[in-house]
């Protein structure tokens, strides 16, 4: 059968075939010269996005809030963060990425908002329908209702003087968590919803979504866990009914994508989010393939990270690859805002910057899934050093590290600093370097977070006049995804499971196959595989200058990524 004969039978939609784009609004483009990026900066990189060929932009959120977590603490959802602009600067995003064919999606933060929500200002005083906004517990002010932890460090619960009670706080304690219990709470949330859909937007990308519905009477968490309590929130006994009322009531009626993000789910739960019925997300960010180089107390634990293991990671991708993006779908990714540059952790961002940045691409781009590709990523960006915890702006790595320190594991920051230079979320926030200019073209004055010194030799402008760049390698990517439904559409089937140093797999629709061999590795290695035949294949596109058409009888280069059409 030929690709298009298949392909009528299949369930194509435009979020199936798009590659996205994520953007840190603080970190991507500033246009007012105060040092923080903003929507005009954006606005005034539409034409690069789209020269790079990406189909929609995932906004990280751009909401009023007092930036207790850069954003994620939410004090107004109808209204622009003055940082950031004006709501007729977000409308002009919108019309001018709408006018080249390309598409938004919101973040949208419902677990939590900040504490200076009205919400969580009139439900502190027990005001009318807000009294049970959020979860408000009894208890002496030095003895907290659960032993739950927060995600950022320290207890998940903060006495409120002026309730008199204590309310639950998954992440920073600016961020209490809303009672999704309370029907007036999931109205007003829907309403909101609505708000935004009907402005044009095109998705959202649902913030810890899967935290959403807790355990009733929030009981006490399992104490040797990493994160205790983590058992009575992340998938709770509600949250597909949830899910499904948040569905029905509002995107049901509007042709939009969601991806939801969801930490701590197992792959088997996250298909459940993903099935028909389960309360519509097209598909979700979790992480399991991202545990490979974490060490026995995940990822913040003080030794035995940062070594993986290929077989290993080839495992959990090709089950994420099976599981859920053939039988549903998902979205494909190896980093974002939270994550370290993916070029350090997975990558060789000295010995081999420009090939492995390019295996990483070519990755990404040729999975079955829907592509996320990070700001900087295109350029290979890299982790950023951090000499002290005072060039931290991070709450998740500034908590953890407090706690470390209060709970004498380590005596002094120098202690965490290897760790916190490999795995904080700030390496991925530092701004983004446009130019070798001052400020690396981010800004005209000093930027909120310091910028990688690296920005003199890997930038925008240097990559876009280079004919071989890691960025034109993109898009040729981008544009080859676009150009074959096989990429989008096709069936994937790993090949040399145990290989320790090739990666490779054969996506198939119809009579039409593509195989892809990557060597993850510093070392050239060959591709030992009998069981296909890649007499006649014809190379798609390739990392290293020149390669030849026969795979099996090539050595692949450290790194080398090559792309043929069996
Ligand atoms: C996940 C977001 O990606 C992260 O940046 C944020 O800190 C937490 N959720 C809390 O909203």
């Amino acid at each position: 059968m030929s690709q298009h004969t298949v392909l009528e039978q299949v369930d194509t939609e435009w979020w199936k075939e798009a590659v996205v784009y994520q953007i840190y609004p603080r970190s991507f483009n500033d246009s007012d010269s105060d040092g923080i990026g903003d929507i005009p900066g954006i606005t005034d990189k539409v034409t690069y996005l789209d020269k790079l060929g990406v189909d929609v932009i995932w906004l990280c959120p751009v909401y009023d809030s007092p930036n207790a977590d850069n954003g994620y603490d939410i004090r107004n959802y109808r209204a622009i963060m003055n940082e950031f602009g004006t709501m007729a600067d977000w409308e002009t995003l919108l019309a001018e990425l709408h006018t080249r064919d390309m598409r938004l999606i919101m973040d949208l933060v419902i677990n939590h908002t900040s504490k200076e929500h009205e919400w969580f200002q009139r439900s502190r005083q027990r005001d009318g329908k807000y009294e049970d906004y959020y979860y408000w517990r009894d208890g002496a002010p030095d003895n907290p209702p659960n032993n739950w932890n927060s995600i950022f460090g320290g207890p998940a619960w903060t006495y409120d003087e002026k309730r008199g009670q204590w309310y639950l706080h998954l992440f920073d304690e600016n961020q209490p968590d809303l009672n999704w219990r309370n029907p007036d709470v999931r109205e007003d949330i829907k309403e909101m919803v609505t708000w935004w859909l009907e402005k044009g937007i095109d998705g959202f990308r649902m913030d810890a979504i899967n935290f959403i519905s807790k355990t009733e009477g929030l009981p006490d968490g399992d104490p040797d866990r990493t994160l205790v309590g983590v058992e009575h929130y992340s998938h709770g006994p509600h949250i597909h009914t949830y899910l499904q009322e948040v569905y029905d009531d509002t995107l049901a009626d509007y042709d939009v994508m969601t991806v939801g993000e969801m930490g701590e789910t197992s792959i088997d739960q996250t298909a459940e989010y993903l099935v028909e019925g389960g309360g519509g997300l097209d598909m979700a960010f979790q992480f399991n393939h991202l545990t490979v180089d974490e060490g026995p107390e995940g990822q913040w634990t003080l030794d035995g990270w940062g070594k993986w293991d290929l077989s290993e990671f080839k495992a959990i991708m090709t089950r994420c690859q099976n599981e859920l993006a053939g039988e549903w779908w998902d979205a494909v990714f190896l980093g974002n805002h939270d994550l370290p540059r993916i070029l350090s952790r997975f990558g060789d961002d000295e010995g081999y910057h420009r090939e492995s940045a390019k295996l990483i691409a070519t990755f990404l781009l040729t999975l079955r899934g829907t592509p996320y590709i990070y700001q900087g990523d295109e350029i290979g960006m890299t982790n950023a050093e951090f000499v002290s915890l005072d060039e931290i702006d991070d709450p998740m790595t500034t908590g953890i590290v407090e706690m470390l320190l209060a709970e004498g594991r380590i005596e002094s920051y120098e202690e965490a600093a290897d760790l916190v230079n490999y795995r904080s979320r700030d390496h991925s926030r530092t701004p983004m370097q446009w130019s070798s200019e001052t400020n690396a073209g981010f800004t005209d004055s000093e930027p909120w977070l310091k910028l990688n010194r690296n920005y003199t030799s890997i930038n925008v402008e240097s990559a876009i006049d280079d004919t071989d760049s890691i960025w034109q390698y993109y898009k040729e990517l981008i544009d080859l995804r676009h150009a074959e439904d096989v990429l989008v559409y096709g069936e994937y089937n790993l090949l040399l499971p145990n290989d320790e140093q090739i990666y490779a797999y054969r996506r198939t629709l119809g009579d039409e196959t593509i195989l892809v061999v990557l060597n993850w590795s510093d070392k050239p290695t060959t591709f030992d595989c009998p069981s296909i035949n890649t007499a006649n294949a014809k190379v798609l596109i390739t990392n290293y200058e020149s390669t030849s058409t026969n795979p099996k009888r090539h050595e692949f280069r450290p790194y080398e990524a090559t792309v043929y059409r069996l």
